[in-house]
């Protein structure tokens, strides 16, 4: 019997598409003999075909006709390594149309418009698969949709960027402010030249909302989430966490209150014991805590980005394509939730333990006014620290909350911005005590 050939478009070869073409190549004969078919490399479409790159592609193979290669009937797969929500989304639509897998890398892509592209594969006969969209190197995907399959999730947490990561951990280490390790990180490419979309969360948050898809079948967009970047985090917060025992994390946190079927999603740094695991997954790292009903807590750390972590994953998403084509094998895309549609928690229900930090005016009385303002909100105290705020007139008063919630929270926050002897706006992160 002739051996079936699958041929694999590739669109875009930057920095994913071309670890893609370099370690696909490389692995391809071990992959052929594994899933028992030829796999070719057909075409792959960029921008700029004059552009040097560091893999050799014969220039026959190469286009700048990005569609053409997503709808040739000659290929099976279609790998969308373009990033944005433009030309991306038509790419993907259009082979999902003609019935292809698509593969994606785009965390962006999906948070915004994954509901439209999931019916458009149902509707065409295409599949779409994102491994490389959540922590590079970290098969988080898998695990939720396969290996945790019989749990419900009560409780998923994870540091998911690791250019946060890196820089909140610089802080940590050399007591640096953040603008000098940001500028650092720019210069060693672990930063972004406009480094917003990562410090102030919404990298994070894109992720987290393909999580709570998959682990609760909705799609939570970011304006439904709290997302709050490391960009205020100083050195006095991280070596005052420290003394109180704490590392601070950038985390995503999805949590399901199945009782009420309500479910939230918020990404903020995070004050994160110094006994997780998570609170010592370090520098580029990134690292997911996920409670299942069933299995408990089961962590995962690796690499989450970079050429080589995401190519891994691409290609473990092609090897799936190439099953699924062979064998009929299909994966279910996400959860189909049962009953009555899951909610999004309103802010009352949010519970964290919170760490405030203000610049006041050093005279008697202060903290008087600061407490009857928590007080009248609900919130109550369980430590307060004073140091130096670096000037004559003024202190830092640093305060930690029991158990509250978001919106008692927001009107302390509201109600203290009206004190004349509070001189900044206050700083909130959540302390995370997670049980597992
Ligand atoms: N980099 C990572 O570590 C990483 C990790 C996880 C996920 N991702 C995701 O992977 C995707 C790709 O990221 P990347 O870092 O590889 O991006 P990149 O280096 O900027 O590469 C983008 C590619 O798309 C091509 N392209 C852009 N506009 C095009 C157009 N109008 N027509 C045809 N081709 C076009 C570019 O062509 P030229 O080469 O000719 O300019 C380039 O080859 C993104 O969704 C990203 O979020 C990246």
């Amino acid at each position: 019997m002739k051996t079936r050939t699958i041929r694999i478009g590739l669109c875009g070869l930057g920095t994913v598409g071309q670890g893609v073409w370099k370690h696909f190549s490389a692995s391809r004969a071990r992959l052929e003999s594994q899933l028992g078919v030829k796999l070719e490399l057909h075409r792959a479409a960029v921008k700029d075909p004059r552009k040097k790159r560091a893999v050799k592609i014969p220039a026959g193979r190469i286009t700048t006709d990005t569609l053409a290669v997503a709808t040739d009937p000659k290929i099976d797969i279609v790998c969308e390594l373009i990033g944005g929500t433009g030309l991306a989304r038509r790419v993907t639509l259009a082979a999902l149309a003609r019935g292809k897998v698509v593969v994606s890398a785009n965390k962006a892509l999906l948070c915004a418009h994954g509901a439209e592209i999931f019916a458009a594969a149902r509707k065409g006969g295409g599949h779409f698969f994102f491994e490389a969209s959540v922590a590079g190197g970290i098969p988080i995907i898998k695990a939720l949709r396969e290996g945790l399959v019989a749990n419900r999730f009560r409780l998923i947490y994870g540091i998911l960027n690791g250019t946060c990561n890196y820089i909140l951990t610089r802080m940590s280490l050399e007591g640096a402010p953040y603008a000098a390790i940001l500028a650092e990180a720019k210069k060693l490419g672990y930063a972004e030249a406009d480094e917003s979309l990562d410090v102030e969360g919404w990298d994070t948050a894109h992720k987290a909302s393909i999580l709570a898809f998959l682990a609760h079948g909705v799609w939570v967009k970011t304006d439904r989430m709290i997302v709050e970047g490391i960009d205020r985090v100083s050195p006095i917060d991280i070596r005052t966490a420290a003394t109180l025992g704490y590392g601070i994390k950038l985390l995503a946190v999805i949590g399901r209150d199945f009782e009420n079927n309500e479910l939230f999603v918020r990404v903020h740094p995070t004050l994160l014991p110094k006994d997780k695991v998570l609170a010592n997954v370090n520098g580029v790292f990134n690292g997911i805590a996920v409670t299942g009903d069933v299995v408990g807590t089961t962590t995962y750390i690796g690499r989450g980005a970079g050429q080589d972590a995401t190519a891994s994953a691409v290609i473990s998403d092609i090897a799936d394509a190439v099953t699924l084509l062979t064998t009929g094998k299909a994966v279910a895309a996400g959860r189909p939730e049962q009953g009555p549609r899951v909610r999004l928690a309103p802010l009352e229900h949010v519970i964290s333990r919170y760490y405030l930090r203000m610049t006041v005016k050093d005279q008697p009385g202060v903290l008087a006014q600061i407490a009857q303002i928590t007080a009248r909100n609900r919130v109550s105290i369980a430590s307060v620290i004073q140091t130096a705020a670096g000037r004559t007139d003024a202190a830092s008063l640093i305060l930690t909350t029991h158990e509250s919630n978001e919106r008692a929270i927001r009107s302390t926050l509201a109600d203290l911005a009206r004190l004349k002897s509070v001189l900044e706006k206050p700083l909130l992160l959540r302390i995370g005590e997670f049980t597992d």
